[in-house]
């Protein structure tokens, strides 16, 4: 039995699944402020407890529902305006490879069909960006399916790809501060180079995770992204080098960058796999070796909103990494 959902019956009432973690913190405050009443799809209802204060009391409700339970995907986005997937995951469990698919492609597939039987007028999917271009990663492979499986059953879905999202509770940018404060080198990863002696490293396009949210809330007021598909990235792509030095910078620490072709660092992910915090999987590593980088920039700019820089957020963002 479903927990329902007591919802004001004159305000429009939209699903989202997984709207407990990073981005999706950010996207229910701004459907809150835009009114709209919101169910948010959880495996953990007490846990995700925390999502209420993000609106009035009342306006977001967290309720029960699994990929693997199909009723209770079926009844959480019954008489839902609109449903926005942002499940996720970037690393398997060690003992559960097939975990990419279980949750991107048929997990997906499984909400854009239960979306189109209830006659939901609009799907909003988050993926990734660049996955198209990595067919030798598992979770880049599992991506793209999802996107396929949805379209395939819901064609009117919009697809969103973010590139790297930041923000205070990302995991990239926090990561590579608490690596400076123990040791003196910071890794260039994907340095093609067969020794890796370049310091310029994979392109990554970030975007900070504000934006993120207030495109997927335009989107939703735009009935003319219908089945359409948006990278979204921020103002400026860096290399992985320059992403480190900026870090370094921000926590006022002097680092060495030390270039880590692919090679190593494949040898270093298969060393570190087993280890807590699994830091890089051997998965992760095969995405680095490509730049993940929109070939158009303009998306939020046409969203009517101005894209935040990186720089401008990453002193705040790692002050409680900065040296003292
Ligand atoms: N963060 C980035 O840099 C980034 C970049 C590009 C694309 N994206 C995409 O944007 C979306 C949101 O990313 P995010 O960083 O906000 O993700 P996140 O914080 O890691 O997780 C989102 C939510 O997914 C749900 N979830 C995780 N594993 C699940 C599973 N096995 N079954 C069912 N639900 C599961 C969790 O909700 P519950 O625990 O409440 O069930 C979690 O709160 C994802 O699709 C991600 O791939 C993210």
């Amino acid at each position: 039995m479903q927990p329902r959902t007591r919802m004001n019956s004159d305000k429009r009432l939209l699903t989202v699944f997984g709207g407990s973690g990073f981005l999706g913190r950010y996207l229910l405050r701004h459907l809150a402020r835009k009114g709209y009443m919101v169910r948010v799809v959880t495996r953990d209802v007490r846990a995700a407890g925390f999502v209420r204060v993000y609106g009035e009391v009342g306006q977001i409700a967290p309720v029960y529902g699994s990929l693997r339970d199909r009723r209770s995907i079926e009844s959480n986005v019954q008489g839902a305006e609109a449903v926005i997937n942002l499940i996720g995951i970037l690393r398997e469990p060690l003992l559960s490879r097939g975990a990419f698919q279980a949750v991107h492609h048929e997990g997906a597939r499984r909400i854009a069909v239960c979306a189109a039987e209830a006659g939901v007028a609009r799907l909003i999917h988050v993926s990734a960006l660049g996955v198209h271009q990595v067919p030798s990663s598992r979770y880049a492979r599992s991506k793209v399916q999802g996107e396929q499986a949805v379209r395939e059953v819901f064609p009117t879905a919009t697809l969103v790809r973010p590139g790297l999202v930041f923000g205070y509770e990302d995991r990239f940018f926090p990561l590579f501060a608490s690596l400076a404060r123990f040791t003196p080198v910071l890794p260039v990863f994907g340095t093609h180079a067969l020794w890796g002696l370049s310091r310029r490293g994979t392109r990554l396009h970030p975007v900070y995770v504000g934006d993120v949210a207030r495109a997927i809330v335009a989107l939703l007021a735009m009935p003319s992204m219908k089945g359409q598909d948006i990278d979204i990235v921020g103002p400026q792509a860096y290399p992985f080098g320059a992403l480190m030095a900026m870090i370094a910078r921000a926590t006022k620490r002097q680092r060495l960058l030390l270039p880590m072709p692919l090679w190593l660092a494949r040898l270093l992910s298969y060393a570190t796999n087993v280890l807590p915090g699994r830091l890089l999987t051997p998965d992760n590593v095969r995405l680095l070796a490509y730049d993940n980088v929109a070939e158009d920039s303009g998306a939020l700019m046409r969203l009517g909103i101005r894209p935040q820089a990186l720089e401008d957020h990453l002193p705040s963002l790692l002050q409680r990494f900065t040296k003292k």
